[in-house]
């Protein structure tokens, strides 16, 4: 009998000589309703099961006794009141909502699950879940021949993760980042899988290593932990937005960042006096090239120690970082979690008199080494511990700063496992657990003390934080950089889907090191990467101590040329990129998307990485090679006109497009439209004019879209005060109309008008503004 029986499903064990022996969970034996969950009793376990919404099934195995239910850092949504329907035959149960439908079999327990269309999302077949005694928890799906799958958080190689086997470890990893290179620095145990066009989500809440292994087996794909409960949730989708949204729903979504930290920032490790971040600074100004955030990397520190400014290099932070907020530039410094021992240096005392540093059951405070030397760690699983961090950050606030850069939280250090012991024993809020259960969290909950501190001290401001690792949920207090890249095209071109599949797994506020980190740039490279920057939705230049500088002017004024315009072409796409990080705020919606996301149905968007889309109607194919000035392009349905041409391209083919160094290829679709500004000034960067390019088109083109604007800095837009207008465009042979359809929030912004620019308009063409021909009157006023 199955429930009597041992046996290997381990990925990999038919190469392995020695099996690995899991235990299937057996057949059911009893079932226990609950206040709208259903518990399994089977022969190996209990399985547990609960509707978030009609559309979020959660599902937990515990081997070991009752399935814990609220034990979890990732997950804000509370399971809403569903309505379930439910059959018991013989051979099955059967619970259904109006967009789910679980088919449970009883003998063995087995799960599989429909869209309310009857579309199979996810089936077990011969192997369904199971457990070591070792405590790993694994379960098997199948695994259909036209799946594809994407997300898991910041992975190297290609968007399409079909064939791949991941592992969810946070790790720094200076080199080499490598198509293979995994585990990188932030664990998102997450993915989406595509079939036939349509899409359904997997979140797999488990902070312990994980793995996903979609490369094993032809046929079915895995994914299992170290330790804990198997406890996961399936999303119906049934579009790829859709699962985003619902995963947004459970995991939370980005508090809208200032619209500074969305602009240009420009780092290096390290500037390392004031003189060399006002010589920088004032370089920027003098060439009137666009920037919003200077960083302050570890030698701005006094020994590396956090919350101390070195004397001598940094004699008045609190000067320089007003004179550069004058100059319209504000000032991120790096905090790392390490606190070097050191019994004469307050941070340290503190941390120990407090009792706030990670430590062993026995007692004896965890060190390891880092920048500083021998470092305590604070142990943010606690809420004292992340109070007092969060509250030592009123010494950067103190002197103007609003935003902090958190880097090393993996937690890195230098050892030979790369981090922390595992038997280190979190607090974790009163339910003690080991490193080995919460490392991947460690980051994440470094984000929440650092964000909700600067948040308290700001006074309605919004922070801004960076971060280095994170977990599922990471969205809620941090953007995220993808760490120690390098200047190579290879890097260039694997930032991409890397960003893209970052992107699907909820977090939209997401960039690589801009022009590499570690290894020499050059002035070509850093070009081309300038010019994908400038729509990625974190746009920072970095580079390493003992490399060369990659400041826009370092490789002479051909090059500046060419990367000033494009950081300019960044601001004026602000209020575009601006509306779309609303819509990440508001339904967890990427800014930087793969094709297939708003093709799902076009089988060439599938694994298509090396172009991009900004939103759901702009097209980039930047260039992604040496010396190269041609490229093919592969444009979806449509009709796209190429912005620097005017050229119109018929979609669903390839084209060859040509690109100099100075250009970029971008593609807008007809009949859709996008909002820009002008670049002004780094002083004053407020948008004195706000445009709407709508690229006519003439076919009946129909297109909806949400501007949204507010005062880029407060919270106020929280109680209303912001200005979305939802636009209507649409097109024909003899007109394109525009309609403000509705208008929300009553934030009236300082430049009280739409200015209207049609582009490709046809001379039998007449432009209506809400019903009004247009008279000479190119523009909708935002204050009747
Ligand atoms: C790590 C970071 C890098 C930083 C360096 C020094 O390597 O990833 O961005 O510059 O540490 O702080």
């Amino acid at each position: 009998m199955l429930e009597d029986s041992s046996f290997a499903i381990h990925p990999g064990s038919e190469q392995q000589s020695e099996a690995v022996v899991y235990r299937d969970i057996g057949a059911v034996k009893e079932l226990e309703k609950e206040n709208g969950s259903y518990q399994f009793v089977c022969a190996n376990g209990r399985v547990a099961i609960r509707f978030y919404t009609e559309s979020i099934v959660r599902i937990v195995m515990n081997p070991k006794g009752e399935p814990i239910w609220d034990k979890t850092r990732s997950v804000v949504a509370e399971a809403k009141q569903v309505n379930v329907e439910e059959n018991d035959t013989a051979e099955l149960y059967e619970l259904k909502t109006t967009e789910l439908h679980l088919s449970i079999t009883k003998s063995p327990f087995r799960i599989s699950l429909y869209d309310r269309t009857g579309r199979e999302l996810v089936s077990e077949a011969e192997h369904g879940m199971a457990w070591q005694e070792n405590g790993e928890v694994a379960v098997c799906k199948q695994m259909q021949e036209n799946d594809h799958f994407y997300g898991f958080g910041e992975k190297a190689g290609f968007l399409d993760k079909r064939g791949e086997m991941y592992e969810m470890w946070n790790m720094d990893v200076y080199a080499p980042h490598n198509p293979e290179t995994d585990p990188l620095y932030e664990s998102i145990p997450y993915f989406m899988t595509l079939r036939n066009g349509k899409a359904h989500g997997i979140f797999f809440d488990n902070t312990y290593r994980s793995w996903f292994d979609m490369r094993t087996f032809t046929d079915r794909y895995v994914y299992r932990a170290e330790g804990g409960q198997l406890d996961y949730y399936v999303m119906a989708g049934p579009d790829p937005k859709h699962v985003l949204e619902q995963y947004t729903y459970l995991t939370g979504r980005m508090p809208l960042p200032p619209k500074w930290a969305i602009g240009y920032h420009q780092s290096r490790y390290s500037y390392q006096t004031e003189e060399e971040v006002r010589d920088v600074a004032q370089h920027f100004i003098d060439r009137n090239i666009p920037i919003d955030v200077l960083h302050l990397d570890i030698h701005y520190m006094n020994g590396y120690r956090v919350f101390t400014f070195d004397e001598e290099r940094f004699p008045n932070p609190e000067k320089l970082v007003q004179d550069l907020n004058e100059m319209g530039i504000r000032v991120v410094p790096i905090v790392d979690p390490g606190v070097k021992k050191d019994p004469e240096y307050p941070t340290y005392q503190e941390g120990v008199t407090g009792d706030l540093f990670c430590k062993y059951l026995e007692g004896d405070i965890y060190f390891g080494d880092v920048w500083p030397g021998t470092s305590a760690f604070p142990d943010f699983t606690d809420e004292k511990a992340r109070k007092w961090w969060g509250e030592k950050h009123r010494f950067y606030t103190n002197i103007g700063v609003e935003g902090i850069w958190n880097d090393m939280n993996e937690p890195a250090v230098f050892n030979e496992t790369k981090t922390m012991d595992v038997q280190v024993m979190h607090r974790n809020d009163g339910s003690p657990a080991t490193h080995r259960e919460l490392h991947n969290l460690y980051g994440m909950l470094m984000g929440k003390a650092t964000y909700e501190g600067l948040k308290n001290q700001l006074k309605g401001k919004r922070p801004f934080l960076l971060t280095r690792a994170g977990f599922a949920g990471i969205q809620r207090y941090a953007a995220v950089w993808t760490g120690d890249n390098r200047s190579f095209w290879e890097h260039l071109q694997m930032s991409l889907p890397m960003v893209m599949n970052l992107g699907l797994s909820g977090i939209a506020f997401t960039g690589p090191d801009v022009g590499g980190f570690a290894h020499h740039s050059n002035g070509e490279l850093l070009t081309r990467w300038t010019q994908v920057g400038a729509f990625t939705p974190f746009f920072r230049n970095h580079s390493a101590i003992g490399f060369l500088y990659q400041e826009p002017w370092r490789f002479g004024e051909k090059y500046e040329a060419v990367i000033k315009e494009y950081i300019e072409m960044r601001y004026r796409w602000m209020p575009q990129l601006y509306s779309l990080f609303a819509k990440a705020s508001s339904r967890g919606l990427p800014v930087m998307r793969p094709l297939f996301m708003e093709f799902p149905d076009d089988e060439k968007t599938y694994n298509l990485n090396d172009q991009f889309m900004i939103g759901d109607n702009v097209i980039v194919a930047p260039i992604l090679a040496p010396a190269v000035v041609d490229r093919a392009v592969y444009l979806p349905e449509g009709e796209w006109i190429e912005v620097s041409s005017g050229k119109v391209y018929q979609g669903k083919s390839t084209y060859l497009v040509h690109a100099e160094l100075e250009d970029l290829p971008l593609f807008i679709k007809k009949g859709t439209t996008v909002m820009q500004t002008d670049w002004t000034s780094n002083k004053d960067k407020s948008w004195k004019r706000v445009r709407m390019d709508i690229y006519a088109g003439d076919k009946g083109e129909h297109y909806r879209f949400t501007y949204y604007d507010d005062d880029g800095e407060s919270f106020a837009y929280q109680h209303g005060s912001y200005l979305e207008l939802e636009v209507e465009v649409v097109s024909t042979e003899e007109a394109v109309k525009v309609d403000i359809v509705d208008r929300r929030g009553d934030y009236v912004p300082a430049y009280q008008q739409i200015d209207i620019h049609v582009i490709g308009r046809k001379d039998s063409q007449d432009v209506i503004l809400n019903g009004e021909k247009e008279n000479g009157n190119n523009y909708l006023s935002l204050t009747e």
